[in-house]
This record gives C-alpha cells, structure tokens and sequence, in this order.
C-alpha cells in the first residue's frame, strides 16, 4: 500500500474531457423580492483536463467541493459559468458515460432489487432492453467484479460490505461507461477487504481501458492508485500534478499542510486519514486575493490579488500551482 503508482509524464494521454473556469454556485433561499439571500460557492473556477486511460486523485477537506466536481462530471448538475467540454466520445448520443461509486454500499445499493436489476439500472437510462439480455450484461460484469452468477438473484443484504461495494463496482461497469468516479471507494470498508477492492479496481482499468476519478481523504488510497493529483481548496485547483510530485514534493502550501497533517509513507490505511490542518472557511462570501491567505503561513505582499492556476516553476509545465511564490511569473 505505501508505493508509488508509476507516473508516466502528465501530459502523455489523449484529453477527454475539459473544464475550462467551471463554477457551480447555489442559491440559499431567497428573500421578498425572489432574490437568493445568500449563495454557496462550491466551484470557483475549475481548470482540469481528464486523460483518458488515467486515475486522477482529488483531494481536499470536506466542503472543497469534490463531490460537486462529481455531479458536474456525471451531468447531474450544471455549471453556473464555464464550458465542460467532451473531447472524445466513444459514441457521442450516449447519456451515460460517466458512472459513480459511492463511499458506502449499503446505503448505496436499493435493498429491495435484486443485484441483478441493482447492477443493470444504469441501462435503464438507455431505453428499454429485454430482460434476457439484461441478465446476460449482470452475468458478465458480475463475474468480472468477483461475484458469483448464482447469487445474481439475492438482495443487498445477503452479502457482506466488500461483496456490496463490488455489486456497486459492477453497477457502474455495466453501461460501458468511459469514466468512473470513485468517491471513497474503500473507506467504509473493513482495512482487510479495502486492499482487495482496490486491486480489483486497478485490474478492471487495465483490462478495460477505464479512466478513474479518485475522490478520497485516504492520502495512502491515493498514492497507490492514482498517476495524477489535484488538491482543492473551497472550490479551486491550488496544486495538479504526478503523484509523485504532489504528494512527495508538495508546492502548494496548502498541499504541505494538508500532508503534514497525515503519516508518513509506510503506514497502513487505516492511519493515514488526512486531518484538515484549518477549518475551510465558509463559501457564502469568497476571500479576496488568493483564498488561502488568512491561514497561509507563506503570506506575502502580492497574496490579496487573485491567484491563478499556473506552471510551476522548475517542472517544465507538468505540474500547476496557484501561488505566485511558486508558479512561473
Ligand atoms: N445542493 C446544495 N445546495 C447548497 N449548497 C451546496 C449543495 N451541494 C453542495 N453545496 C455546497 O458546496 C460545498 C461543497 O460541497 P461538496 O459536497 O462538493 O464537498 P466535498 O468536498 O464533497 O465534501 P466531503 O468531503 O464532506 O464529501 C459545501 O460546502 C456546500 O456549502
Ligand atoms: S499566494 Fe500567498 S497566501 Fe496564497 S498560497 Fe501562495 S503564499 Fe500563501
Ligand atoms: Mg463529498
């Protein structure tokens, strides 16, 4: 668990999707005249390419906006500014090619289908299909996830937590789609079955070719699957790179709290939680100038003007960090 997933240079794959200054802003009731009394600013400005092939890790402390990434990423939301654009589609009239599995499978799974009909619900968005075939679809992918084609006729509770997040892997697989966000897979599971479910993730990227966006606490989830990271901050991108680099070499002085606040390599999953260093401030009113400023330990002159998403210094393009200390000028 505690090695570094081999990074081929970031910028080697073919892009399949773009977010170009992506913000999702949600309106908080609204007053006498219908005006929102407040708005929640959950994406200030996402830039990101996603490779196709790639696991992207994202990170960030709880209410940076990673599940909103997801929602957008999945068509369930849209964004309030910016363009999200396909660049390549396996086959462009199809309406589910981003698929999602959540962190816990017993809440994500209806414990009154059998898996059967749990694992081919994302067909039903394509439009009828007979059954025959359907079960044949379950069959296949069930097998592929480790799960026995004579429990397909089971429900939800007849299995244990790491047979449940395999039915939830084999949902997701079932529609053939392009892209699966894993949103923290593993971390409702027992420590002995997490190291399995990740196994079977990577094997069913190699055989299939899939992309996985990686959202996770887990530091150590992280750098065991994923080639490329980005690390959020109340709704932006403050560092994107390899791996190796992020998580070993932090630039971002966020990205350096937020490791700092997690163990050492070498330990096992179960420690490595990060800890948020500070609590993120509310997104009802954004900072001014860069948005870590107020807890920077960095804070310099030039730290109240808004900070892009740039080149980093010395890394020859690969790596993207906002902080004017450390991205090319
Ligand atoms: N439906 C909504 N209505 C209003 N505000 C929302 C809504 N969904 C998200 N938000 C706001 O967006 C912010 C980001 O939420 P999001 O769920 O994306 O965070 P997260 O990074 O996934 O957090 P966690 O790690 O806890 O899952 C939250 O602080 C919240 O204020
Ligand atoms: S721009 Fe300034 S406040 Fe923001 S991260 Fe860099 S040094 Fe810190
Ligand atoms: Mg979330």
């Amino acid at each position: 668990m505690n090695d570094v997933a081999a990074s081929p240079c970031p910028a080697t794959r073919p892009a399949l999707l773009g977010l170009q200054d992506v913000r999702v802003h949600y309106p908080m009731g609204t007053d006498w005249l219908g005006r929102p009394k407040a708005v929640a600013h959950a994406l200030n400005g996402i830039d990101l390419d996603v490779q196709a092939g790639e696991t992207l890790g994202i990170v960030g402390e709880s209410g940076c906006g990673k599940s909103t990434l997801a929602q957008l990423l999945m068509g369930l939301i849209k964004p309030t500014a910016g363009k999200l654009d396909w660049v390549y589609r396996n086959d462009s009239e199809r309406s589910n090619h981003v698929q999602i599995v959540f962190q816990d499978p017993q809440s994500s799974l209806d414990p009154r289908l059998p898996v059967w009909k749990i694992i081919t619900e994302p067909l039903f968005v394509q439009g009828r299909m007979p059954r025959r075939e359907m079960r044949e679809i379950a069959a296949k992918v069930a097998t592929q996830v480790g799960i026995r084609t004579e429990y397909l006729d089971r429900y939800p509770h007849q299995f244990s937590g790491g047979q449940r997040q395999r039915i939830a892997i084999a949902r997701a697989l079932s529609s053939d789609p392009d892209i699966i966000v894993l949103d923290e897979p593993t971390s409702a599971l027992d420590i002995s079955v997490q190291a399995q479910i990740l196994n079977l993730l990577s094997e069913l990227q190699r055989k299939r070719g899939l992309t996985y966006i990686l959202i996770s606490h887990n530091v150590s989830v992280v750098r065991h699957m994923a080639e490329r990271v980005a690390v959020m901050y109340l709704g932006q991108i403050v560092e994107l790179g390899s791996a190796a680099q992020v998580l070993e070499h932090p630039r971002h002085p966020y990205t350096q709290l937020l490791l700092e606040a997690v163990p050492r390599l070498g330990v096992s999953v179960d420690d490595a939680h990060a800890s948020a260093p500070t609590e993120l401030p509310g997104n009802r009113n954004l900072p001014t100038g860069c948005f870590f400023r107020d807890r920077c330990p960095k804070a310099t002159l030039g730290c109240d003007q808004p900070q892009a998403l740039l080149p980093a210094r010395a890394s020859g393009g690969a790596e993207h960090v906002r902080c004017h200390l450390e991205a090319q000028a």
